[in-house]
């Protein structure tokens, strides 16, 4: 397993990137006891917190920290996988984003959403600025805006002898590409997409960005990503790229689910329920001129 850091390209900006914040990250090997597996499963991918600051433990922070958790773990879902929000004032304020994969269900996306906000709280307790990867969200709070801010940390996890066949190779790339271009065009940013060999199978490509960020840069996050883990996933018949703005998945299984409910109706009543209130109106209706 590789785990690649992408710095931004330009120098200035990792300067003071490095400079504001320690960066701390979790080993990704750890989390891949057997490789990648054919079972799309959640999987912590890593987390970066910002030096210690005992200022964290102050009630104030720590109670408005409390209240953004809880509160995007709570909205998540009804905001289709993607809640921003802020709590409280001045020295206390603390900024918030989560993100859920588009195709997981509603209810994957609250219990990872919790989760990673237990990884928060046990793993970073006196960091400011944390960020926290699974496979299936993406949690971040700062006490510094970060909305619609492009952060070009990325990082690339692969595996590193497991190269795709040669005809294959020529035209990952190019169909991932493709897969990059159209999602700032799809609803959510979020695309999913096949890549038919014929020689060797199938290969899956999906590609999302946070909704804080615009189509533009969406597109040139992705870009990025791909043109900077180039060499490391070029030749991979695997991969994932996690970012702060935008992600991306390769593989030669269909990893995704195509029936997730958090993207069209998560918070629709179901049909069923549809159906009760249907009849208990017929119901009411009939009574009200019956009687
Ligand atoms: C990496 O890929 C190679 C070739 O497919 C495989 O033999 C090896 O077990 C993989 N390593 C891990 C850690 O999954
Ligand atoms: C955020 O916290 C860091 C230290 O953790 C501090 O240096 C910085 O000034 C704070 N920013 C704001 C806007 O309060
Ligand atoms: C949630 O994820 C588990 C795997 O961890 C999966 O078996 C289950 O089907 C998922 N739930 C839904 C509702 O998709
Ligand atoms: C959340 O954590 C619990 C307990 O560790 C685990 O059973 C569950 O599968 C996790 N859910 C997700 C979606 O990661
Ligand atoms: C696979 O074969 C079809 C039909 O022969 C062709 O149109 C398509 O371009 C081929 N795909 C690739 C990736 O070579
Ligand atoms: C998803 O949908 C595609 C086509 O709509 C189908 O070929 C594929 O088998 C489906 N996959 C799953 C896991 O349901």
């Amino acid at each position: 397993m590789t785990f690649v850091f992408c710095y931004p390209r330009d120098y200035k900006e990792m300067h003071t990137l490095n400079f504001a914040v320690l960066y701390v990250i979790s080993i990704f090997l750890l989390f891949f006891p057997n490789g990648f597996c054919h079972a799309d499963t959640n999987m912590q991918a890593g987390f970066q917190c910002s030096a210690s600051d005992y200022s964290v433990n102050q009630d104030t922070f720590q109670t408005n920290l409390r209240i953004l958790l809880d509160s995007l773990a709570s909205n998540v879902v009804e905001h289709h996988g993607f809640y921003q929000t802020i709590v409280g004032k001045k020295v206390n304020k603390v900024y918030g984003t989560v993100l859920c994969r588009g195709d997981i269900s509603a209810n994957n996306c609250s219990d990872c959403t919790l989760n990673s906000t237990k990884v928060a709280s046990n793993d970073c307790p006196e960091s400011k600025d944390v960020s926290i990867w699974f496979r299936w969200c993406f949690l971040r709070y700062s006490n510094e805006s970060f909305f619609g801010h492009m952060q070009p940390t990325a990082v690339a996890i692969t595996n590193d002898t497991d190269f795709d066949d040669p005809s294959v190779v020529s035209e990952g790339l190019p169909f991932m590409s493709g897969v990059a271009a159209e999602a700032p065009e799809k609803s959510f940013m979020f695309n999913t997409k096949v890549l038919d060999t014929n020689q060797s199978g199938k290969r899956y490509g999906m590609a999302q960005c946070t909704r804080d960020i615009s189509r533009v840069d969406c597109r040139s996050c992705l870009d990025d990503q791909l043109i900077n883990f180039r060499t490391v996933i070029g030749n991979k018949r695997r991969w994932e790229i996690y970012g702060s703005n935008c992600f991306m998945w390769y593989n030669d299984y269909q990893f995704y689910s195509n029936v997730s409910n958090l993207l069209s109706d998560a918070w629709r009543p179901s049909s069923c329920t549809r159906l009760m209130i249907g009849m208990i109106i017929a119901v009411s209706a009939a009574l009200l001129i019956f009687f």
